[in-house]
């Protein structure tokens, strides 16, 4: 494997992240990209507040078999105000991404200093407790975009570049980089 760093190497801050109204019928591929991106720079854990849904579970679970993360977990159907309060409670920072807040370059020193760090991204109309009850309102410019590059770019100059090289060791397969075609190792 290529030389890359273990996510023990990536922390701190700890990242878990929290997805706000995902609707199953509409909402399955940028809810699997926002648990994309997030396994892959290098978040523990991705909680889908109020539903479960059966469909998310088993993709998750095929890029985990195969590109590895067994460390990485996706926790469906959380009440999404008790996890904030319990994440705050417990001394972690909650940060809600939103066009609306501040610029991310002024707070990012200080969200490098967390333990431990809530990233919350929402849907459609995120609701106002999120907004009251986040430690900081994060604004990845302040332009509407997406939660998948809101999550992606926050994440980037959170690690500042480094989770880039984030390995899984327990991989079944992996990527060795080339200029041209695809080239994939398989393991054992
Ligand atoms: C489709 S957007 C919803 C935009 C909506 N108008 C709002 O209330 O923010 C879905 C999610 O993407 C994230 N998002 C979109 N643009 C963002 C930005 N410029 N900065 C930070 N997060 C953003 C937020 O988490 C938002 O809840």
């Amino acid at each position: 494997m290529q030389s890359c760093i273990t996510i023990e190497q990536l922390e701190p801050p700890e990242i878990h992240v929290l997805r706000l109204g995902h609707r199953p019928e509409r909402d399955k591929r940028i809810t699997t990209h926002v648990i994309l991106v997030a396994r892959a720079f290098g978040a523990r854990a991705v909680y889908i507040a109020d539903v479960v849904d059966e469909k998310l579970e088993q993709t998750v679970r095929k890029v985990l078999e195969t590109w590895g993360g067994k460390y990485f977990s996706l926790i469906m159907g959380v009440n999404p105000r008790k996890l904030v309060k319990e994440w705050k409670n417990s001394g972690g920072t909650v940060v809600h991404l939103t066009m609306y807040g501040l610029p991310i370059d002024e707070v990012v020193d200080d969200v490098r200093k967390s333990k431990k760090v809530l990233v919350v991204v929402g849907a459609e109309k995120v609701p106002r407790w999120v907004f009251e009850e986040a430690d900081l309102n994060v604004a990845i410019g302040n332009q509407p975009h997406s939660e998948v590059s809101a999550l992606a770019v926050f994440l980037d100059r959170l690690r500042e570049g480094r989770e880039l090289s984030l390995c899984f060791p327990d991989a079944k397969m992996y990527i060795v980089p080339s200029a041209k075609g695809k080239k994939v190792v398989r393991t054992g």
